[in-house]
């Protein structure tokens, strides 16, 4: 049987009415802070719908059997928090994603780099800057972009700024301190523009205060320079991580990572019915079109084109929204392959850990967690545990409706699954 023979929509709806058990098995309290979770390179970019790095830390302490370094993968990156904690850990990791900006995070947040060089380049990419915005140069430049969709975002003050800045760093020679240089400035376009800081999809805030974007890119910067002088002190020995931009359902065509060659894995699939991931990031990817040009590890391309523009990344993204049957179905489909995938890459007897949670459409609970334990064992996998954490979106500005908070009681469930590669059979 095919992979999309096996979802039909009465499947689907067969499998919605699965009973939600009350046994809570086992529960891990996550309750700190965004802030606390944000140590060290954590905070170099707002991912939103990332999970929390003591997540990634305790799944690593505990499902990693082997002695010395380890080989992780994860193939739902985002922004890379499970690289690094992996290579805070000691153990080497690769990520996959397919939002250039969640890649090009990973890769900035997982790559020492010295604080001396960083804060020349700091200093050059200022100057630069500056010179253009005053000899009149980005006045000029401005006119190639597209100012009808910025206009609404961005004064035309900010506006200048920005292509000024961008203008530098642009400009800068192709290597790691500019990757580092390219995701500070992803990382204040969306507090210099017109919307709301916190909110998922970009949404005008009328009352906001102007800021310059300037002076946001030095100040963030220097933070950056920082933590960065704090990564080089916590990371282990010599583990390194590699971010690639890639759809994690081809992985299992592909022939860039050998088989059976991880050790764990650790994946984080989007959330049905939350939101589509590139549609948050229009506004940088708007500055940053054809970023993937502009940074130093083209390589990292398991897409096999070189450029890719928004709508073409648009339809390779793992759609979870809006949920509706097609939508649900292919979702399903997608994550099949991405575990088959997952279990082509992982030794035998190694582990497989899926962060997923329950969602609602109209107030009906679509058990998705549960979903993907039959998606699990349908790959090969034994489903070893189910481990439920405790989440506080209500707390974070940009909590989501079709998501909840749980506190071990509600039965919309935020779920680890832990599965194993069995070693023979
Ligand atoms: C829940 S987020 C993962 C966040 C990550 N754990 C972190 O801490 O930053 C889900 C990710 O799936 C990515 N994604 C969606 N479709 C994909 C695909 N087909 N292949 C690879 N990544 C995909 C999105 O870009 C998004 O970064």
């Amino acid at each position: 049987m095919t992979s999309a023979s096996l979802f039909e929509v009465n499947d689907l709806e067969n499998t919605n009415r699965l009973e939600v058990s009350a046994d809570l098995g086992n529960l891990w309290e996550l309750n700190g802070t965004i802030h606390e979770y944000a140590y060290l390179t954590h905070n170099f970019f707002r991912y939103y719908g990332k999970f929390p790095s003591a997540l990634a830390k305790r799944v690593i302490n505990e499902f990693i059997e082997t002695n010395g370094p380890a080989n992780i993968i994860d193939n739902y990156s985002g922004s890379g928090t499970t690289l690094v904690e992996a290579v805070i850990a000691g153990h080497n990791a690769i990520g996959v994603d397919i939002n250039p900006l969640g890649v090009l995070a990973a890769n900035v947040k997982t790559t020492f780099l010295p604080a001396q060089a960083l804060e020349d380049a700091c200093r050059k990419i200022l100057l630069v800057a500056k010179d253009f915005l005053e000899s009149g140069e980005a006045e000029i430049a401005i006119d190639h972009l597209p100012m009808e969709e910025l206009e609404k975002w961005f004064s035309l003050q900010a506006t200048l700024e920005l292509c000024a800045l961008r203008h530098a760093i642009y400009g800068f020679e192709s290597g790691t301190i500019k990757d580092f240089y390219l995701l500070a400035f992803a990382s204040i376009i969306r507090r210099v523009s017109r919307a709301y800081d916190g909110e998922v999809r970009p949404h005008i805030n009328k009352g906001k205060a102007p800021r310059s974007p300037l002076e946001v890119f030095e100040k963030k910067s220097l933070d950056m320079c920082q933590r960065m002088k704090e990564f080089g002190v916590a990371v282990k020995g010599e583990a390194t991580a590699a971010c690639y931009l890639g759809d994690n359902r081809a992985l299992i065509k592909s022939s860039e990572f050998a088989s059976e060659s991880f050790d764990l894995a650790l994946t984080h699939p989007p959330y049905v019915n939350c939101f589509d991931y590139l549609p948050v990031y229009r506004l940088e990817l708007l500055w940053l079109d054809g970023l993937f040009n502009q940074w130093s590890v083209q390589s990292r391309n398991l897409l096999g084109s070189d450029y890719l523009d928004y709508k073409q990344l648009r339809k390779l993204e793992t759609r979870s929204w809006p949920a509706n049957p097609q939508v649900i179905e292919s979702y399903r489909i997608g994550n099949l392959q991405m575990l088959e995938g997952l279990w082509q890459l992982l030794r035998p007897g190694a582990m497989c850990c899926v962060v997923i949670g329950d969602s609602t459409i109209k107030g009906e609970l679509l058990p998705v967690h549960r979903w993907f334990i039959e998606m699990g064992e349908m790959a090969g996998f034994r489903h070893k545990q189910t481990i439920y954490r405790t989440t506080h979106y209500g707390t974070g500005k940009y909590a989501y409706k079709n998501r909840a908070d749980y506190h071990g009681k509600a039965e919309k469930r935020d779920a680890i699954l832990v599965f194993n590669k069995p070693k023979s059979g």
